[in-house]
């Protein structure tokens, strides 16, 4: 008989960090990577298009990879661990209004980064500055009440049987045209054991795939913000 993700029956509760390592270094990734915008924007020279172009295209895939980190939860994991952890099923409902805040202010940055591309003024750029601010505090209040509620009450709840199966599910709904970016984004914040884990993950094929041409292309696209980041 085939199961649903949503089919958790723990029989041995209890993760490690280790275990739990890609939602932590997919927060990570994510506040890094507003930080990076906000402070990308803020360095763009009046009247030009040409880098404000480059972050809204950069952005439609940043934007792809939140959506796909929320509709995850939304639909995977926290389905499957409300079955069994109560506590956290009751504050479900709070961190689903806070990823409609989030869908308010990514769309409201994507807006805005829209404008600055289309005219390169100061005030474009100042109103995208702000947007991509905005969503800084955003994203970070959502993943700080996350990281004290969610993963540590996933890690306590689900067993190592179950996280597997939640996550293959997790990966298998990955748009395929959203595959091309998403493993060189996570290995471009990856470090140490994490990027070992990360790689061994996939088949080495497609390891040295995404390591080799897909971080090329990868890094192309998200070079301004890449740049910020190591500002
Ligand atoms: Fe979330």
């Amino acid at each position: 008989m085939s199961t649903s993700p949503t089919d958790a029956r723990p029989t041995r509760p209890g993760l490690t960090d280790a275990d739990t390592y890609l939602v932590r270094l997919a927060h990570r990734s994510m506040r890094e990577d507003t930080r990076a915008l906000a402070l990308a924007l803020r360095r763009l020279p009046n009247g030009s298009t040409r880098g404000a172009r480059r972050l809204r295209t950069w952005f439609v895939r940043f934007e792809a990879v939140m959506a796909h980190h929320q509709t995850e939860e939304d639909e995977i994991f926290w389905p499957a661990l409300a079955e069994v952890a109560p506590a956290f099923a009751a504050s479900v409902a709070a961190l689903e209004v806070e990823h409609d805040e989030l869908d308010r202010s990514v769309s409201a940055c994507g807006h805005a980064l829209e404008a600055v591309a289309g005219t390169g003024r100061a005030a474009e750029r100042e109103a995208a500055v702000a947007a991509a601010e905005r969503l800084v505090r955003v994203v970070a209040d959502h993943l700080d009440h996350e990281d004290r509620t969610y993963v540590p009450a996933y890690q306590a709840a689900i067993d190592p049987e179950t996280h597997g199966r939640l996550s293959a599910a997790a990966v298998a709904s990955v748009p395929p045209a959203l595959m091309a970016f998403i493993g060189p984004w996570f290995l471009d914040h990856a470090t140490g054991e994490d990027r070992a884990r990360l790689v061994a993950s996939v088949p080495a094929p497609k390891a040295l795939v995404v390591q080799g041409p897909l971080t090329v292309r990868y890094r192309r696209l998200a070079r301004d913000v890449r740049a910020a980041r190591s500002a």
